[in-house]
């Protein structure tokens, strides 16, 4: 729906799904540009790498194809080096599996539990509902010049690793883990807030109120972990760290965010801490515009990748 403007007939679908699988699988370049980057790169810069490695169309405007073999080829390329990284051989993507199902199953070499392969469904889905974050600015940018798509999705993926944009997660996983147990929340919470720092998933520059998306999240993760400690803590920060953002922050307006519950979505999913933003990465990608009827179906309006 968000490739062409409307939902897909059944056969329409069929294709898609048949297409997205067939580009799961790495071409012979990408994997040997991978095999050669230094092991303790980190997963964002791998990813800037691999994209740059490909050979999308030089046609302008951009084509769905082109998307579609981005949006494929994200998470095995991820899989692939946390692999190479963990001293095993990578593990070939599963045609059976939906695309989040393989992703978690080419990390782990195990077929997820579907709740499990659900949780982070929802979260992927989630991500592609904002139609003007600082990743998709970014990658306009560059596409409104008539450059190709490889270029404005590496200038993407580099907005995207920032810390007050989708390395977000990370952040938030990073404070509850120093927070440790309810009891030392408020100590560490106004520390951070008198040195002047921000408390990571919380803030929006368009929500002046709960982040809805952060709302379905929660009720995601409760579903997973309810009555888990870490829950328990997770809800107990949000609530405090919402009363001493007024207090100190009197007017601003600042709520849980979406990247909140999301940290909380990747923890429970197992996925390893240094992946989380290229987990978020691996969302499908929102390339909205290209409107059926207008003859405009396998071409993107080139100022909405
Ligand atoms: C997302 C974010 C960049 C939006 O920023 P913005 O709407 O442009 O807000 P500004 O940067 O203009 O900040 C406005 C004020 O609120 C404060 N503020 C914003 N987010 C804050 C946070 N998370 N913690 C503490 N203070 C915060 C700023 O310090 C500023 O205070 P000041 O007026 O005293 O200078 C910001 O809220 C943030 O950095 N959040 C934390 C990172 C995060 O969770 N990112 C994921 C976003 S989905």
């Amino acid at each position: 729906m968000l490739w062409h403007g409307a939902l897909p007939s059944h056969q329409q679908l069929e294709k898609t799904r048949l297409h997205l699988i067939s580009c799961r699988v790495l071409p012979e370049s990408v994997r040997r540009v991978l095999e050669k980057l230094d092991p303790d790169q980190d997963m964002m810069s791998v990813l800037r790498t691999a994209v740059s490695a490909c050979r999308p169309s030089q046609e302008w405007p951009p084509t769905v194809e082109d998307a579609m073999m981005f949006t494929a080829m994200l998470p095995t390329v991820i899989a692939y080096r946390w692999a190479l990284q963990s001293g095993r051989a990578p593990i070939e993507p599963d045609p059976e599996l939906s695309h989040v199902a393989n992703y978690l199953y080419m990390l782990t070499g195990k077929r997820p539990d579907p709740a499990i392969a659900r949780a982070l469904e929802a979260y992927m889905v989630i991500t592609m509902e904002h139609g003007l974050n600082a990743s998709t600015f970014a990658a306009r940018v560059v596409t409104s010049t008539r450059s190709d798509m490889a270029s404005a999705l590496c200038a993407a993926l580099g907005a995207m690793k920032g810390p007050l944009h989708g390395g977000a997660p990370l952040e938030v996983r990073v404070m509850l883990e120093q927070i440790g147990a309810t009891e030392h929340a408020e100590p560490w919470l106004r520390r951070e807030l008198e040195a002047g720092r921000r408390l990571m998933g919380f803030g929006h520059r368009v929500y002046k109120t709960r982040d809805p998306r952060a709302v379905a999240l929660r009720s995601v993760v409760e579903s997973l972990q309810f009555g888990d400690p870490s829950f328990d803590l997770a809800v107990q920060v949000e609530d405090l760290a919402i009363r001493l953002l007024e207090e100190y922050k009197p007017g601003r307006h600042l709520y849980t965010n979406v990247e909140y519950w999301a940290a909380a979505i990747l923890g429970a999913v197992g996925i390893p801490n240094t992946l989380f933003t290229a987990s978020f990465s691996a969302s499908v990608r929102r390339v909205d515009g290209a409107h059926p009827g207008t003859g405009g179906e396998q071409s993107l309006d080139p100022t909405s990748i």
